[in-house]
């Protein structure tokens, strides 16, 4: 099967306008993805016909607040689809991950009593790891810390049975390392959390533009991700178990809606990056056909588990040539799993250093030939500093589904030429 058969990847490249930019004579490339994805022209259209037609604050009997309200609920159904949970209500939006992070950790953590324990992992972005430590610190108890491997950021679970006690709270936990593109071993995690009645907090940013999250599979208790990273605007999303999100006691208004999901969501929230964000949840389920003649999968989470198994097979592809091409550039070290029949286990996201270049002078290079890409810390601040990064930290190559193989190779030959 060729490549165009297995993946059109030349037709959903047109539905990103962003993607035709030119940089100089010659098209961008973006690996920037692991920081933000382009948006497809729906999901953009969506966002402007919300501003342009329904825009009103919730809850009258005009039209077009009755249609906001309308458009809201849709959303929340659509984004319950792609998490996988039958229940709307189970989900909350806010303005990013970060600030969702700040205010449940603020409300749990009032629970928290002295002698309690949480638990962070170092392979974590500090949104998923400073709230819980400031908040740990508040109360006055100990957080515990689950190392990860400097090279390829794997967690260490020996280490994980060793912290975690009867004494545990929370574990927060990230799904995939944006630094690294590792994937945790989430599910058994959560199990051995459980194993002490421990909460798991899990951080879905990376994860979520690459593979398809269950939290029903996952038996995780909250769920946190970022529309802007798959594919929608920037808005947060929170998902968590509708007996915890109804018994821990929120921060909120006096009128604000004290019912789920309204009573985690605080303020007027960003109406139109909302109806974006359930619009990128419908384009991700119209990847599950290679084209119209292909039989459509009926419903819509079944639509995403086909999409999410083709991104999966695409970037499985992207990730071997990207290692492949990367391990043949001498003096360059790989910060991730790098074994090609370990490929399961990574989204095509990774970190390098060379002898020569510094992150931050390469990645300068690089973006003068037209290839758009980060380097420093990522927020991943636990991993690069205990695996000896800072100040310098890496340079980060993301790839998403419309990423091509010809550009993998394109920024692999800039790399090797700057390099040389
Ligand atoms: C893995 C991970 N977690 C959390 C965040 C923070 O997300 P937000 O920007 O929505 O606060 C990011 C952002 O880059 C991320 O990559």
């Amino acid at each position: 099967m060729s490549s165009s058969e297995l993946w059109p990847v030349e037709a959903v490249r047109r539905r990103f306008p962003a993607l035709s930019r030119q940089v100089g004579d010659r098209p961008a490339v973006f690996l920037d993805g692991p920081a933000g994805s382009q948006v497809p022209q729906s999901v953009a259209d969506a966002v402007c016909r919300y501003l342009l037609q329904t825009n009103a604050n919730r809850g009258a009997s005009f039209a077009t607040s009755k249609e906001s309200d309308a458009i809201l609920n849709a959303a929340h159904r659509a984004l319950a689809d792609f998490l996988g949970t039958p229940d709307p209500d189970e989900v909350c939006f806010g303005a990013n991950m970060t600030t969702l992070t700040f205010q449940l950790s603020r409300a749990l953590s009032r629970q928290w009593t002295p002698g309690d324990q949480i638990v962070v992992c170092q392979a974590d972005h500090d949104a998923n790891y400073t709230p819980w430590v400031l908040a740990a610190r508040d109360r006055g108890i100990t957080v515990r810390s689950v190392p990860a491997d400097p090279l390829d950021g794997t967690l260490d679970l020996d280490s994980l049975d060793k912290v975690l006690s009867e004494k545990t709270r929370l574990l927060a936990v990230g799904l995939a390392g944006n630094a690294t593109g590792t994937i945790h071993p989430v599910g058994e995690i959560c199990r051995r959390a459980h194993a002490v009645d421990a909460l798991v907090y899990v951080d879905a940013v990376h994860f979520a533009p690459h593979r398809r999250i269950q939290v029903g599979q996952l038996a995780c208790d909250f769920l946190v991700c970022s529309a802007y990273k798959f594919f929608g605007p920037h808005v947060g999303v929170l998902w968590g178990r509708r007996d915890l999100l109804e018994d821990i006691r929120p921060y909120r208004l006096r009128p604000a809606p004290d019912r789920l999901p309204g009573r985690w969501m605080t303020g007027t929230q960003c109406h139109e990056g909302i109806a974006g964000a359930a619009a990128a949840v419908d384009y991700i389920a119209s990847l599950a056909a290679a084209d119209s003649a292909e039989v459509i999968p009926h419903t819509r989470p079944e639509q995403l588990d086909r999409a999410f198994e083709r991104i999966a097979t695409w970037e499985q592809m992207l990730s071997k040539r990207l290692l492949e091409g990367l391990l043949s550039i001498p003096g360059l070290t790989l910060y991730g799993i790098s074994d090609p029949d370990r490929i399961d286990q990574r989204v095509p996201t990774m970190s390098i250093r060379t002898e020569t270049i510094r992150p931050q002078e390469l990645a300068e290079r690089l973006a003068a030939d037209g290839i758009f890409v980060w380097a420093g810390n990522h927020y991943a601040l636990p991993w690069t500093e205990s695996a000896g990064l800072e100040p310098d930290g890496t340079l980060r190559l993301g790839a998403l589904h419309y990423n091509t193989i010809e550009e993998i190779d394109r920024a692999v030959d800039s790399l090797r030429r700057l390099c040389g």
